[in-house]
């Protein structure tokens, strides 16, 4: 059953990647892989390691793709709302690009106004990953993507060895688990997954009604570039980011301003407890699903779409503000440059792991 449509994308991919690769290796390198089980699918390329569908029925079994995207490789390769990656080396914001690790100063690419975002301009989001094993369908589909990074790269500091996999283990979960090493010299790393979520699917509209329930009695208060500049940790009661209960993303959002004075969330919040724990969970109560999701890391980035804005999308959508959300686990935001954070710095001999766990239902 599965055979028949992995083997179909990766034929219509020899032909969409030529649009994008500049040398006859990355061309043949660029692929779309299926992951299947049942009725639940998962699109994944190794273009920037990122998820372009995620297909499952909702409480009528009509089937329908909840997360947005692009419908050509060409397009990701353009794509500036990063829809779906795998960010890194460091994702999210860091002020002016710039941090200072065993005593040596160190300059990013500058991509966000004064300060850096997601890696750089070619951050891991923006490069071809290695496929290493890709098994599409069966008891446990999976693919294993690889990316070496290189001392320099975007600015940072040695090489270093990324591995992620993606992987749908019982009939609804896809597990996604990330992992880092330093080659040759110590480095701030931290990965996120950008996915954009709609629950209701394609043509549904914004995901205001969509409620939310995340872990997470305290967030970090962030300055008028979106950066946690004061270093401060303030609890969530009594404010609008106060999601302990389930809430519609939409009941608050007008009281709540990010950078340029655009309204909704972009805000990091610190989860409760540690390890492998549950950390939020997302329900859209016209289609029926729900998403519950997992991670190993301190924090939670909540994006909800507040800069999409005609944003062309698939099978011609176009998306509007609030056409979806992402919710990024992560380590603190700019961490390199906070000593009372939690440190992101990945020393010679550790093994950076970022582990996830999405868990649908409907
Ligand atoms: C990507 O951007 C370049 C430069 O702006 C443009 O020429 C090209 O047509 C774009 N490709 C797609 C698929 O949108
Ligand atoms: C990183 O992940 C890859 C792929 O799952 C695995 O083979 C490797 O052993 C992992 N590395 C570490 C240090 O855990
Ligand atoms: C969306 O785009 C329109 C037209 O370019 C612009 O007037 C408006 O301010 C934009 N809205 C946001 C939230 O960026």
């Amino acid at each position: 059953m599965a055979r028949t449509p992995v083997f179909l994308a990766l034929l219509s991919l020899v032909v969409v990647a030529s649009a994008l690769a500049t040398t006859a290796d990355a061309r043949k390198m660029v692929g779309v892989y299926v992951l299947k089980k049942g009725d639940f699918s998962v699109k994944i390329t190794n273009w920037g390691a990122t998820i372009m569908s995620i297909v499952f029925p909702d409480s009528k079994g009509n089937l329908g793709d909840v997360v947005l995207g692009k419908d050509t490789l060409a397009e990701y390769v353009n794509d500036t709302s990063y829809f779906g990656p795998l960010t890194g080396r460091v994702a999210q914001r860091m002020a002016r690009g710039r941090f200072v690790l065993d005593g040596k100063v160190y300059h990013t690419y500058i991509n966000d106004g004064r300060n850096a975002i997601h890696g750089g301009h070619r951050g891991f989001s923006k490069v071809i990953w290695t496929v290493k094993e890709y098994v599409g369908g069966g008891d446990s589909p999976h693919i294993t993507l690889y990316y070496r990074s290189f001392d320099g790269e975007q600015g940072f500091p040695g090489d270093l060895d990324v591995y992620a996999t993606y992987s749908l283990s019982s009939p609804y979960v896809l597990s996604i688990r990330t992992n880092a090493t330093a080659l040759n010299k110590a480095t701030p790393v931290n990965f996120l997954q950008h996915t954009y979520w709609n629950l209701g699917g394609k043509g549904s509209g914004n995901i205001l009604g969509h409620t939310l329930q995340l872990f997470a009695s305290r967030y970090t208060p962030m300055d008028d570039e979106l950066l946690p500049s004061s270093g401060r940790v303030v609890p969530v009661a009594g404010t609008p980011y106060d999601f302990r209960t389930p809430t519609p993303i939409g009941a608050r959002i007008r009281q709540v301003t990010g950078s340029n004075k655009v309204f909704g969330y972009d805000i990091n919040y610190v989860v409760d407890g540690e390890g492998m724990r549950k950390v939020a969970v997302a329900r859209d109560g016209a289609s029926g699903r729900a998403l519950e999701f997992w991670a190993n890391q301190p924090a939670m980035q909540l994006y909800t779409g507040n800069y999409l804005n005609g944003t062309k999308g698939k099978g011609g959508e176009v998306y509007q503000q609030y056409g979806g959300f992402a919710l990024e686990t992560q380590g603190y935001p700019d961490a390199v440059n906070h000593p009372e954070f939690p440190s992101q710095t990945l020393r010679l001999g550790q093994v950076y792991k970022h582990d996830m766990l999405i868990k649908f239902s409907f």
